[in-house]
């Protein structure tokens, strides 16, 4: 696996492959790769000739009190874990790379960009259209692949990519679960000992609210009020329970198809996102 840390020294590696007519990945990451992460590695593979992974810890979709400094950063661990897998490409840029000092634009899908966790992180999705925007551009990969864990992450990057052209293709790779059913996620290294135990919790809600709606029940606030008194139960502190559709992520009605069931809940220092896809009727 080669690597680069600067955007000329990317796009040297990439010349060739593309004149090759090869068809290129890219799986965008901020590191501390987990099982998650090399499933998507695995999915570029299979859809493209190179893969191409970036780690880059992005500091404009943090906010002020986020855990920017704190993010764990493994890139030796991380390269390790790629060398045996399929990714021919590592991009490790450093901010000041990625984002020049006098920069001035940031790229906003608006409205989707402050509803369910943009209300509570409100910089948040601002910070990772940009980014993910710019990685686009720099490595005009054929097919670029992302988790289903950050559901509102891959609907508003879809939105965005339609929305302004980018000749990219965007696939959504299924969320991979320890053996209880959490969510692999680089923030689960937060939980301790006590909390690491509740936490499956949030996919069992999830997983209920689900059960409720196919046999048949179509009141969704009140399936969403009763699961988050669920989780205060539990231990959490939720952000919300949500059932949208997975379209547009707007609140689902009764004859919405293509649902979604999203929720966010803080434990200790961690917050912890997931989410289950639903087919209604
Ligand atoms: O999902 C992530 O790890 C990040 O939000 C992403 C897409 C790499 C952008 O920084």
């Amino acid at each position: 696996m080669d690597t680069a840390t600067t955007i000329a020294a990317l796009r040297e590696r990439l010349a060739p492959w593309r004149r090759a007519g090869e068809r290129i990945a890219l799986v965008p990451t901020m590191g501390n790769l987990h099982a998650g992460h090399l499933q998507l590695v695995e999915a570029g593979r299979e859809r493209a000739d190179r893969v191409v992974v970036s780690v880059f810890v992005n500091p404009t979709q943090f906010g002020e009190d986020e855990d920017y400094a704190s993010y764990p950063r493994t890139l030796e661990e991380d390269v390790r874990k790629l060398r045996g897998r399929s990714a021919d490409l590592l991009f490790s840029p450093q901010p000041a790379e990625v984002y020049p000092e006098d920069a001035k634009t940031v790229v906003e899908v608006r409205e989707m960009n402050k509803m369910l966790c943009g209300q509570f992180r409100p910089v948040h999705f601002n910070g990772v259209t940009t980014v993910v925007c710019k990685l686009l551009n720099m490595v005009q990969p054929d097919v670029a692949l992302f988790g289903e864990k950050d559901f509102q992450q891959l609907v508003v990057i879809r939105r965005m990519v339609a929305d302004i052209n980018i000749p990219v293709e965007i696939v959504g790779v299924p969320t991979v679960r320890e053996a209880d059913g959490l969510a692999m996620s680089s923030r689960n290294d937060y939980l301790s000992a006590s909390e690491r135990r509740i936490a499956p919790s949030l996919y069992q809600s999830l997983c209920a609210a689900k059960k409720v709606i196919e046999a048949g029940s179509l009141d969704f606030r009140q399936i969403e009020q009763a699961q988050l008194a669920v989780l205060r139960q539990a231990g959490f502190s939720p952000d919300y329970f949500s059932i949208r559709r997975c379209s547009d992520l707007l609140p689902a009605a009764d004859q919405d198809g293509g649902l979604v069931i999203l929720a966010a809940a803080r434990l200790g220092k961690a917050r912890l996102i997931d989410n289950v896809q639903l087919t209604a009727g």
